[in-house]
C-alpha cells in the first residue's frame, strides 16, 4: 500500500544509515547530503528510491520492528533483536499467549511480545520505574497504534506477579532468581520462563534458584552469536565488526512434581564435590 500522510517511514542510505520519520505534507527529511521533502515520498509505494536534493540516493520503507527498535528512543539497554527473537521461538509465544514481562525499560522487548501475541493475546509489563512505564507506552503506541492487548503495572517482581495461568514469563530484572517463586505462582503448568541476563554470574545465580525449585525444570542457558559477512568483488570475510556481547539467556519449564509441594520456597542447591580439574562434577 502507498505511503500516506501520518504514516511512519523509515529512509535508509546504502550505508545502511537510517532515519526515522512520520510523514506531513509540509514535512521534510534533512541530511548532511541532502534534503527529500515529504511530498516526494506520500503516494509512493514502500521500497521507492529517492534523490536527495544534492543527488544521494535513498530508499523509503514502512520500518519494520527491527527497524523501529533499534531507532527507537532509548531511557535504558534494550534486549537486541538477535536475542528477542530467539525469546519468541523459545518461549514459544504465538498469537492468543498469555505473557507477563518485567521489567519493561524502554519497551524494545515489550513491543515484539505485543505484536507476537496479536489481539486474541496479552502482555502484562512490569517496571519499577513509572518514568520507564510512561516511556515505553509511548514508543509502544508510536510503532503499534493499538494497545489495548497490553497492561503496563507499576510493581516490583520479587514481591508479586498477580496474573495466574500464563503460559510465558520473560524477566530482563537485575536479580532474576528473585522472581522464581513469583514466577511459579504465575505460570500454568508446563509454561515456559525465559530470563535475559548480561552477565554469566546473574545467569549462574538464576540457574541455582530454578534448580534448587521444586517448580522448574529443563534448565538451560545459551548465548546468541551473529556475525555479518562483509561479500563484496573477491573480498569475502566476516566483517571486522560485530556485537560482541549482548546477554545470556536462560530459559526453564513449569512441571509439577506429584511429591512435592509446587509452590515451596526456593531451596539453595547442594554444593557437588570438585573433580580433578578443580571444577565441580558436571550432570
Ligand atoms: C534493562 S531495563 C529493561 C529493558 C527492556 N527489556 C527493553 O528491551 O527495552 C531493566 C528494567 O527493569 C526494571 N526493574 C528492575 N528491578 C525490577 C523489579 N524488581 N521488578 C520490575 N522491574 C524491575 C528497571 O526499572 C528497568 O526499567
Amino acid at each position: 500500500m502507498a505511503f500516506r500522510e501520518g504514516d511512519l517511514v523509515i529512509f535508509l542510505d546504502h550505508q545502511e544509515r537510517s532515519f526515522r520519520q512520520r510523514l506531513h505534507p509540509e514535512g521534510k527529511l534533512q541530511t548532511h547530503q541532502g534534503y527529500i521533502p515529504h511530498s516526494e515520498v506520500i503516494g509512493r509505494e514502500p521500497g521507492v528510491a529517492l534523490l536527495t536534493s544534492k543527488g544521494k540516493e535513498l530508499f523509503a520503507f514502512r520500518p519494520t520492528l527491527v527497524d523501529y527498535t533499534m531507532n527507537m528512543p532509548r531511557k535504558s539497554g534494550i534486549i537486541y533483536p538477535k536475542d528477542t527473537a530467539y525469546i519468541l521461538l523459545w518461549a514459544d509465544i504465538h498469537p492468543g499467549s498469555r505473557v507477563v514481562t518485567a521489567g519493561v525499560g524502554s519497551g524494545a522487548l515489550l513491543l515484539a511480545l505485543v505484536r507476537q501475541v496479536g489481539p486474541t493475546g496479552f502482555v502484562w509489563g512490569y517496571d519499577v520505574r513509572q518514568d520507564m512505564l510512561d516511556f515505553a507506552a509511548k514508543n509502544l503506541k508510536e510503532f503499534l497504534g493499538d494497545t489495548s492487548n497490553t497492561e503496563l503495572r507499576l510493581g516490583d517482581v520479587y514481591q508479586a506477579i498477580d496474573q495466574r495461568q500464563v503460559d510465558s514469563v520473560i524477566l530482563d530484572v537485575p536479580e532474576p532468581w528473585g522472581a522464581v517463586e513469583q514466577s511459579a505462582l504465575a505460570l500454568r503448568p508446563g509454561g515456559i520462563l525465559v530470563a535475559y541476563a548480561p552477565t554469566i554470574k546473574q545467569a549462574e545465580n538464576l540457574t541455582a534458584a530454578l534448580r534448587g525449585s521444586d517448580c522448574f525444570g529443563l534448565v538451560e542457558t545459551v548465548e546468541i552469536l551473529v556475525r555479518d559477512w562483509h561479500i563484496r568483488h573477491r573480498s569475502v570475510r566476516p566483517n571486522h565488526r560485530m556485537v560482541g556481547h549482548t546477554g545470556f539467556l536462560t530459559i526453564a519449564r513449569r512441571i509439577i512434581r506429584p511429591e512435592g509441594n509446587p509452590l515451596e520456597p526456593v531451596k539453595t542447591p547442594e554444593k557437588k564435590p570438585a573433580d580433578r580439574t578443580g571444577f565441580p562434577e558436571t550432570d
